[in-house]
Parts: C-alpha cells; structure tokens; sequence
C-alpha cells in the first residue's frame, strides 16, 4: 500500500494568504495542515509516499524534505497545472505502478484513525477473495470513499447510497444535492483507477474530477465501498473551517511550559515554546505560544495558536492563528482572526487618529 498526498492547487478561498503560500502548509495549532496527513499515513503503516505539488512545490519541499522526519520515503510528482484530483493520478501513474493506494487531500484534517481505514479496506478485499459456496467470481472491491453528513454539501463531492449503503451515484458540487453525504478527502483505490482516471473528460469547472472516475467504476460493475466517518473532518481551505479545525486540536493539547513566564498567569492547556517570553500577561488555554515569540502586558484567550517569533504586546487575541513573525502592538483586541506572516497590526499616537491600512488582494478588514 502506498499514499499518494496531493499538495497542488491554487488555494483561491484562502486568499490572501496562499497567494505566497501553499494552503497546505498553513499551521493549525502551530503545525502545518499536510503534516497531520504525513502524520497519519505514517501512523497507518504506510512508507512510500508521493507527493504531488504544483506551483508551491519548493515551500512544501524545504517543509517535508524527502520525508524521513516523519518516517517517510517522499517522491514528488510534479503537476504542471491544478487540471484535477484524477488528473493528480494521472501524472502519479508511474510511482503508483499496479499498487493499492490512499489517496490524501493535503488540506484536509481529520480525526479518524487512517490506520482503521486501511484495514477495513483490506479486509474487505481479503474477505472478498476467500471462496465462497454457491456464489460465482469473487467482485474485490476497487475503491473505498470516505463519507461525513454535512450541512453544505454543494461545497464537496455528493455521494448517493442505495438501501444496502453501496455507492449508486456521486456528483460533483451539485447545485441541487441528492443527499447530504460528502465525499470526505480520503480515498483507497486499486489500480483499476488508472483506467477510471484515463477515462473520463473534465467537468464543467475543466477539471478531471476523482468524483467522475469513481462514478466510472461504479458504473463499470466494480464495487466501491463507503464509509461514514467517525468523529470530525474539516476541509480547511476557507477561514471558518481553519479555524474550527484549529480549535479541535488545541482540545487536545496538554500543558507544557518551557519558555519564561514572569509575572504571568497561565490558566489551564497553555504551550509555551522554549525561547519564548510571557511578561506580566495572562494566557487563558487552551492555547499555545510558539518559540521566540514575546507576549508582554496583553491577554491570549482560548483557541489563539501564535506561532513563532510574533511580538504582542498591550493586546488581546483569542480564537485566532497567527502564523508567525507578526507584530501585534496596542490593537485592542483581535478574535476570529488569520493572520499570515510578517503582518503588523499596531496602534500609533499619530494625528489626524485614522485607521490606516496597507492590505494586499482579497483581504477582510472587520473594524469593532
Ligand atoms: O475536501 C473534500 C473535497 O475535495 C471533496 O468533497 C470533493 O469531491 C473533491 O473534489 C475536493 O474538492 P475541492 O474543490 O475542495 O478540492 P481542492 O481544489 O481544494 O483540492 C483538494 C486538494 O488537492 C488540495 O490540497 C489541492 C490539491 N490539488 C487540487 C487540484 C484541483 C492538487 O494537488 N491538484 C489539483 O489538480
């Protein structure tokens, strides 16, 4: 079994931020969104990993390297263009060679356990081979998708069961939605999936949908297995979700201190980096502050992930990210709040008194 983990794509909903950046790789509790995927395809006990990276491909290389931090073997596939997700197969034909795969969206996070996803998948097509009296060819199952009831489901890929739980149809962002079962970014193919992918056309939106190939297979007779999922599934290339998804894993932080504390109360989870600085402040957790960064004089509410080297001082932030190297100085206070890297957001005593702004494309400025 081998992974496949798709890092390309343009990132348009988490503008401006992954206009410099590969969306995949901004921190959810101060770690990268794709290193939980690694993470647990590592955990599933799966070695060889293709990568497919696109424009991005030397940020997410100088992050994951050639994988063995995670105890990965790392190949990367290179996409000229984000043409799809079965166009991502496509190009990955060679390394996938005639092995079963995960198949892993970079953004997406997820609580389930992989390695119990793997296994259900294997037993089944092991099961499925065992012979059986009375019944004629074993059908092995050729892919298995992974489903969460959601409230939206015109953002995803829409999967229909019939009254036995096996997939009859799946249709991409359909406008009209039979069911309000997505299609979760975690999909286990065989290699039948190379004829599936070569086989289908781009969708309305020019894309060589995976939703189509596995539409292909189901109607080519082959069985694809689908699972609901259990526990929480976010696809985080929107604010909201990130943010939600950064929330879920601060809930599981443990307390850990091991930068300077003076004159500071630190209530409940609280991260603090070692070579970092909390100065007569109080940090409310769960919460982490990351390595480098000074928090003087200021209050970090519950669900703030501050990523290194940020200064905040005479401020309070809550339920927000920062990414790292940001300067937060005298701002009142910040919630609900992304911000990138290198952002200044300061208070001057300069006259005429004015909020004045330098912000990039596709920005959110919510002034209180
Ligand atoms: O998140 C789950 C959804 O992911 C599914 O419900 C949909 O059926 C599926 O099509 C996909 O929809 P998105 O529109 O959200 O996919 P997105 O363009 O965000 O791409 C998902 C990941 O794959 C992201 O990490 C970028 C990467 N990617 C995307 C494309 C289109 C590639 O590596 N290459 C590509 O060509």
């Amino acid at each position: 079994m081998k992974a496949l983990v798709l890092c390309g794509g343009a990132g348009t909903r988490l503008r401006p931020i992954t206009h410099t950046r590969a969306k995949q790789l901004v921190p959810v509790a101060n770690k990268p969104i794709l290193f939980y995927g690694l993470e647990a395809i590592a955990e599933a006990g799966i070695s060889e990993v293709g990568l497919v990276v696109g424009d991005t491909a030397a940020e997410v290389e100088a992050a994951v390297g050639d994988g063995s931090g995670f105890g990965l073997a790392v190949t990367y596939i290179r996409q000229e263009a984000p043409l799809g997700l079965a166009h991502a197969v496509l190009v990955a034909r060679d390394f996938l060679g005639e092995d079963d795969f995960v198949m892993y969206l970079g953004d997406n996070l997820l609580e389930q356990d992989l390695q119990e996803l793997v296994r259900r998948f294997q037993a089944e097509r092991a099961r499925s081979v065992a012979p059986r009296l009375g019944e004629g060819e074993p059908l092995l199952p050729a892919a298995q998708i992974l489903l969460a009831h959601v409230e939206d489901p015109q953002r995803f890929g829409v999967a229909e069961l019939d009254a036995a739980g096996r997939v009859v149809r799946l249709v991409e962002k359909p406008e009209v939605p039979p069911s309000d079962l997505a299609l979760a970014g975690v999909y286990l193919f065989d290699s039948r999936i190379h004829e599936a992918v070569a086989s289908i056309k781009p969708s309305a939106r020019g894309e060589l949908e995976i939703t189509d190939a596995i539409q292909w297979l189901v109607d080519a007779g082959h069985i694809v297995l689908a699972e609901i999922l259990k526990g929480w599934w976010i696809d985080t290339g929107k604010l909201t979700p990130l943010l939600e998804a950064n929330r879920l894993l601060l809930e599981q932080i443990e307390r850990r201190v091991e930068g300077h504390v003076e004159d500071s109360e630190l209530e409940g989870r609280v991260i603090v980096e070692a070579g970092a600085r909390v100065v007569r402040s109080h940090v409310r957790g769960p919460a982490i502050i990351g390595a480098g960064t000074e928090v003087s004089d200021s209050f970090v509410g519950p669900f703030s992930a501050i990523g290194p080297k940020c200064v905040i001082q005479h401020s309070e932030v809550e339920h927000s990210v920062l990414c790292g190297s940001s300067r937060v100085i005298d701002a009142g206070r910040i919630e609900d709040s992304l911000l990138g890297y290198d952002v200044e957001v300061t208070r001057s005593a300069r006259r005429p008194r004015a909020t004045r702004l330098m912000v990039g494309d596709h920005c959110q400025v919510d002034l209180s």
